[in-house]
């Protein structure tokens, strides 16, 4: 990803092959995480119940940004940006190490009751964001696909959110989920009305509709996997691990469904203050962790 200050030399070419420009020992950086891995299996810990250590999805609630500003003394806005570039720091590194996906909540729906100053800074922070690093992110091989809901978000936004999909759509490397004017029980609702409406659909108009009269209604029965079709972004996996900075710890409505199981790791850092090496310890944590999903583990 580029920083509006980054030369396009420094921009990283396709692949594995290490940046040019990259800072160094950064090309290392999987090996290094390996070896992490390995001496925390080394210390005790325990063996991962799922079939291997290192997490492929991941979730990340960036939290902090406004302290971050305020301990020094400077606009909200400053933190966010401190924030953006905090978070092409962890994607590039994310990327090194292989991983998966990334999901990220850039925006809730609770966001838009911030001070208007404040969402307008945020939401030209977007499209700045959006300009600069997706062209490099496609670079990378990286999916970037937003989730959420379009309704109330302004519309060169919301271009330049379709554009940044469309450009990205066939990139199979990693992909990075951007929950934008997003809220899990918004999104738990809506699948829930597309599922009742699919289900309407398929039994002539719904519950009552053609029913001899006097007969039992005929009562809908759903898996999880019919849920999961009507989420935002289906094809999502399930995140392993979900990291929140800033010593808070809660979930904040972020992906209700799909944590159902993740392992948590809360680090103390502000969000732009997370480096690599903070996201190398939250996987190395993960690590050290027993999944046994409800079970009691192998
Ligand atoms: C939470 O910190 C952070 C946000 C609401 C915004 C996060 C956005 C970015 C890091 C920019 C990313 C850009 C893209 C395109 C994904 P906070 O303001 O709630 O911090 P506080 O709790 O200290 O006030």
């Amino acid at each position: 990803m580029t920083e509006p200050d980054d030369k396009p030399e420094d921009r990283a070419p396709e692949g594995d092959a290490p940046r040019r420009g990259a800072r160094p020992g950064r090309a290392s950086a999987g090996k290094r995480v390996r070896r992490n891995l390995k001496l925390a299996r080394m210390k005790g810990a325990a063996e991962p119940a799922a079939g291997g250590a290192e997490a492929k999805y991941l979730a990340i609630i960036m939290d902090g940004n406004g302290r971050w500003a305020q301990r020094r003394r400077l606009p909200v806005a400053a933190g966010h940006r401190a924030g953006a570039k905090s978070l092409r720091r962890v994607l590039e590194h994310a990327l090194d190490l292989g991983i998966k996906e990334v999901t990220v909540y850039a925006f809730s729906t609770e966001n838009w009751d911030r001070p208007a100053d404040e969402v307008a800074a945020l939401m030209d922070l977007f499209i700045e964001m959006i300009e600069s690093q997706v062209p490099d992110l496609h670079d990378r091989g990286a999916r970037v696909q937003f989730v959420g809901r379009r309704d109330g978000v302004p519309p060169d936004l919301v271009r330049r959110i379709e554009e940044s999909e469309a450009l990205t759509a066939g990139n199979e490397r990693m992909t990075l989920f951007i929950a934008f004017n997003y809220g899990a029980r918004r999104e738990l609702l809506d699948a829930a009305e597309g599922l009742a409406a699919e289900w309407a659909e398929g039994h002539g108009g719904g519950a009552a509709a053609g029913r001899p009269r006097g007969s039992a209604p005929e009562r809908p029965s759903f898996t999880d996997e019919d849920l999961r079709r009507h989420l935002h972004a289906p094809e999502m996996h399930d995140p392993e691990l979900l990291i929140r900075t800033s010593g808070e710890q809660r979930i904040s409505n972020f992906l209700l469904w799909q944590v159902a199981y993740s392992e948590l790791h809360f680090s103390d850092k502000l969000w732009p203050d997370f480096a690599e090496e903070d996201l190398d310890a939250a996987l190395a944590d993960y690590a050290r962790r027993q999944r046994r999903f409800g079970g009691r583990g192998s």
